[in-house]
């Protein structure tokens, strides 16, 4: 029996926030760079730290179930490690309900924003070390670049800021969990807090900085969108593969669809849409070579636009997922290995068909399996398909 899952440390993401600055018409986290949300693109970050950790984040009531649906698919087995909670009006109400999250025994709490969605994993495991190894607050702070004033209401420079003592900070913060939560109970009421670990050293607990990281600059304008995107695009090779694999048994009482395509007389195949195997197979070629997941986990199987649906709506709803992703199809390899139906009279139709969908080459072999197998023993269909896209 595996023991049940105790980590040490937690990790909340709040990603709650409606990105008024940004000015889009979905809340900030969940708006898409190069095909994936910022959560997705933080949570990438968060699971990709070394040490086992919970996971909380704490998203819009709006946006919870899509909060869960992208945690699950980032988090993969690691899902027992994920909790998804609703947030508050301002940010440190969804700190308070993400700390509310954390499990008994955690020992390290991190509070980070999910508008630093391509903070690198390394400026995680930094903050939690310092954490451990000194019992203090940590934060991931840069040198100041620019030329610091302080200015009055008119406008008018008062004095120029000596920027050697300045640090621009950023997340995650992290701090010992019990003196943390102390911490934040302590509030003084009205205080504005306009971080974490101003709240921790509000209590009187010192606090500390380690090096941050350039990438995880927080998306706030149209501008830092901007630049996440080309960070994004500029991060991934201009050529990607991918492979699909799909496999459907005969049912007699259907018709068949394959490769997009009626086949008349032929046994059909069984499944939640219409089976076709080939379009199937490429779907899911096309969406590994753009790390887009699958399409059991993009078009799920309760959703009723895809219940008997053919390959055609599939292949086309795959396509946009691609295409928003910033990749260009440059040409797709189907085998099929199969029984029935006997495919050499129809090769060219299919691969037509599905050349002018994709808007790309798809080129499609056939053969049987030697009477071996379940495909030989003319039980099912199987195709599997590798997909070339370019950035
Ligand atoms: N946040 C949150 N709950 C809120 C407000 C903010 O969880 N009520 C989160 C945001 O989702 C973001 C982080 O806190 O990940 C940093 O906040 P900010 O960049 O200010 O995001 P928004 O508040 O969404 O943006 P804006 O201030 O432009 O509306
Ligand atoms: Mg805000």
């Amino acid at each position: 029996m595996t023991p049940p899952f105790a980590p040490r440390l937690a990790i909340v993401v709040v990603a709650a926030g409606s990105g008024t600055r940004l000015g889009m018409s979905r809340p900030k986290a969940f708006v898409s760079v190069g095909g994936r949300t910022l959560l997705e693109l933080a949570l990438e970050g968060v699971f990709a730290q070394p040490e086992p950790a919970q996971v909380v984040v704490v998203a819009p009531e709006s946006h919870r179930a899509e909060a869960v649906t992208i945690g699950q698919r980032v988090a993969g087995a690691a899902r027992d490690a994920l909790t998804v909670v609703v947030g508050g009006d301002s940010r440190a109400a969804s700190v308070a309900a993400g700390l509310a999250a954390v499990a008994e025994g955690v020992e390290v709490v991190l509070i980070h924003d999910a508008a630093r969605a391509l903070t690198p994993p390394e400026v995680f495991a930094r903050v939690v070390e310092r954490v451990r190894a000194e019992n203090v607050g940590v934060i991931p702070a840069l040198p100041v670049v620019d030329t610091i004033a302080r200015r009055d209401a008119a406008g008018a420079v008062v004095e120029q800021v000596d920027r050697s003592q300045l640090a621009a900070i950023q997340t995650p913060q992290g701090f010992p969990l019990g003196a943390y939560r102390a911490a934040v109970a302590a509030i003084a009421p009205g205080a504005e807090h306009t971080d974490d670990a101003s709240v921790f050293a509000a209590a009187g607990h010192p606090v500390v900085t380690v090096p941050g990281d350039d990438r995880a600059f927080k998306v706030t304008t149209p501008w830092d969108l901007r630049r996440a995107e080309q960070l994004v695009a500029g991060d991934r090779p201009a050529l990607r593969t991918g492979i699909g694999v799909d496999v459907h048994a005969y049912d007699d009482n259907r018709a068949l669809w394959l490769g997009g395509l009626y086949w008349p007389g032929e046994p059909g195949l069984a499944g939640h849409s219409d089976g076709d195997a080939i379009s199937h197979a490429v779907c899911d070629a096309l969406l590994s070579a753009a790390g887009l997941g699958d399409i059991g986990s993009r078009f799920g199987v309760d959703d009723p636009r895809f219940a008997e649906a053919r390959g055609e709506v599939f292949l086309t709803a795959t396509l946009e997922l691609v295409r928003t992703a910033g990749f260009e199809v440059v040409n797709v390899a189907v085998q099929v290995v199969a029984q029935r139906p006997r495919f050499a009279a129809r090769r060219h139709e299919v691969e037509a068909l599905l050349t002018r969908t994709l808007g790309a080459p798809v080129s499609v072999a056939a053969t049987t399996s030697d009477g071996l197998g379940f495909t030989g023993r003319a039980e099912g269909v199987a195709a599997i398909a590798t997909a070339l896209l370019r950035s």
